[in-house]
């Protein structure tokens, strides 16, 4: 089992809304067994930084594109730019995703809407173009990120529902893709800390810490590391469709 990430080494690696938070920390592993990055973000800075600091840092190739996954034209002008770039694409990370909180009888259809365009939609856009490369290499993997929030949570009926809806695109596109060397899975984290979850209040985070069983917050690399698992077919290559819960042993919040 020595070295078992090796296969990434010079594997080409997407990884959506990756300037920071739980996306950053992705790449960076991805990058600390050798493989090269996109990192691509509708944040023109935290993209542009984070990509030359991991290509300083661990001196893999690095490619910044500044897009919107939930802008069709947007995808198609970065699935563009690795083309150009990189011979192939081995991964596919679907983490872009946003809150917009809000009770339900009171929610906005905008503020439906835009939860859903980027966090579902969004990995619609990318996998199917991503699965184009893959399907004439024969290979690929793909993992979405969803939450535990999937199961339901009061304020989040937006993002309740796009991340139940990444679990039955995962679980479909397993199936359809398999036959093509394709594998599909997804992780659901709990509570992670990250800028996305500083907007909690205090009170309120450590609330929710007391309901952990392991008893702290989970870090971004703690999900970069279930990550590298299911993207190395030698430890994975025998599960796809599957949910991987990553939350400390927190079932809903
Ligand atoms: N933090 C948590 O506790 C937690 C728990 C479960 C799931 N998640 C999921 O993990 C993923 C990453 O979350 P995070 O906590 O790192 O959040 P974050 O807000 O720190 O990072 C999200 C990144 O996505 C980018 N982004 C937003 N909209 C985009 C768009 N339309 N196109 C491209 N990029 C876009 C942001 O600019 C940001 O860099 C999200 O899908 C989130 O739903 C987070």
């Amino acid at each position: 089992m020595e070295n078992v990430f090796s296969e990434l080494k010079g594997k080409t690696v997407l990884v959506t809304g990756s300037g920071r938070g739980i996306g950053k920390s992705i790449a960076e592993h991805f990058a600390a067994v050798g493989a090269n990055i996109v990192i691509t973000d509708i944040d023109e800075a935290t993209a542009a930084t984070t990509a030359t600091e991991i290509a300083d840092r661990y001196k893999v190739q690095t490619l910044s594109v500044v897009s919107d996954v939930s802008d069709e034209a947007s995808v198609d002008a970065l699935f563009a730019k690795i083309s150009e770039t990189f011979a192939t694409l081995d991964v596919l990370v679907n983490n872009a995703g946003i809150t917009m909180d809000g009770l339900f009888i009171r929610m906005k259809t905008e503020q439906w809407k835009k939860v859903i365009d980027i966090n579902l939609t969004g990995t619609y856009l990318c996998s199917q173009r991503a699965s184009n490369i893959m399907r004439k290499q024969r290979s690929g993997v793909m993992i979405n990120i969803s939450s535990i929030v999937a199961m339901g949570n009061p304020g989040q009926a937006n993002y309740s529902a796009s991340k139940a809806g990444l679990l039955g695109l995962t679980r479909t596109l397993a199936k359809e893709l398999a036959p093509m060397g394709i594998r599909v899975n997804a992780v659901t984290p709990g509570f992670i800390h990250t800028p996305m979850t500083d907007k909690i209040p205090e009170k309120r985070r450590e609330e929710m810490v007391s309901h952990i069983p392991l008893g702290r917050m989970g870090k971004p690399e703690d999900i970069a590391k279930a990550i590298l698992f299911l993207a190395t077919n030698s430890l994975s290559g025998y599960i796809t469709g599957a949910v991987l819960e990553i939350s400390g042993g927190l079932t809903g919040l």
